[in-house]
């Protein structure tokens, strides 16, 4: 069976796949950087800082993996580009050295979110915020230094068990621990974890390179998106306040749909949307 090495093993996207993987029977090796990592059958755990290339060419080395998927990051702080740019480019590097498939998670964010349409695998980042930058300059980086790697680029993560920091930060708005206004003007494409964690397994075993858009089906507003959340968890979403997107400063991209046809083509894991994800898990309630 494959070699496969997860980045970020401890994270909301990396445990999904450390558990899918090794449920599959992959040999799996998994990093971890602060959380102490759980103990799972046929999974070895590594520490690992992906600021430091030597570290992370020796682990590659040692492991000899044949696919990496590259989950770690920072979304802020005074480490996002030394962490989650120069991170993947020490990344590539290494897996290009020892000829492993890299997929590497880039985002939706690295699109200003001004187009009127979908975006595509074709259209170039013109990111706006510190992270959009760093996201950018990390899929530049993998593809200098691994071409034949893929970038894919992804929407809000959401999940059940435990559920992601999206879906805790929207309950808390519904029972008004926390005071925020979600957008109706901001448009994402959620994807539910365990799609993703399929689609990106799925995907490992393919040759596509470059780009590519992997996202939920459905396009909803941060809003929406809330509203939905609301009722899964049984939670009155009347009382979150809506806002625009469009009056904050500084500027956030509001349309960031990713046209996710070539994804769709290409693998047979199916990128349900999140009406058909909350309905398949009896969690579509009214007004949904
Ligand atoms: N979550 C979303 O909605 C979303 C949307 C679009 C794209 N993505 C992309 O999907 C990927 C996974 O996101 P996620 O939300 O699942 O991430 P997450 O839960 O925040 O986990 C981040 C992981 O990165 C590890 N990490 C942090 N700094 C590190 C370092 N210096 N060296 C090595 N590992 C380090 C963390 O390890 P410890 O926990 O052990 O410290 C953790 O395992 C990211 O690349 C992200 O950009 C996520």
């Amino acid at each position: 069976m494959s070699r496969l090495l997860i980045t970020g093993g401890t994270g909301y996207l990396g445990s999904v796949l450390v558990r899918q993987s090794a449920a599959l029977g992959y040999n799996v090796v998994a990093t971890y950087f602060t959380q102490a990592p759980p103990t799972l059958a046929g999974v070895t755990w590594l520490p690992l800082d992906v600021r430091d290339p030597h570290a992370v060419a020796a682990t590659l080395a040692s492991t000899r993996p044949d696919r990496v998927i590259h989950t770690a990051f920072q979304q802020s702080g005074p480490d996002l580009l030394s962490i989650t740019a120069h991170g993947a480019g020490h990344v590539a590097a290494a897996a290009a050295r020892v000829q492993a498939r890299l997929i590497h998670l880039s985002s939706d964010v690295i699109f200003d979110g001004e187009a009127q349409r979908a975006y595509t695998e074709d259209d170039p980042p013109a990111p706006i915020s510190a992270y959009g930058h760093a996201k950018a300059q990390a899929e530049a980086l993998v593809a200098a230094a691994h071409p034949s790697a893929v970038s894919v680029r992804t929407s809000l993560i959401y999940g059940f068990a435990p559920p992601d920091r999206i879906s805790r930060f929207t309950l808390d708005v519904a029972s008004g621990k926390i005071v925020a206004q979600l957008f109706t003007d901001e448009y994402r494409c959620p994807i539910y974890v365990e799609d993703l964690a399929a689609a990106l397994l799925e995907l490992s075993s393919t040759n596509y390179q470059g780009i590519l858009n992997i996202a939920g089906a459905d396009r909803v507003s941060r809003y929406q998106l809330g509203t939905l959340i609301a009722r899964a968890w049984g939670q009155d979403p009347s009382s979150i306040p809506a806002g625009l997107s469009a009056s904050q400063s500084p500027p956030r991209p509001r349309n960031c749909t990713l046209n996710i046809a070539r994804a769709q083509a290409l693998l047979s894991t199916p990128l349900r949307g999140i009406h058909a994800v909350l309905r398949d898990h009896g969690r579509l309630l009214d007004g949904g």
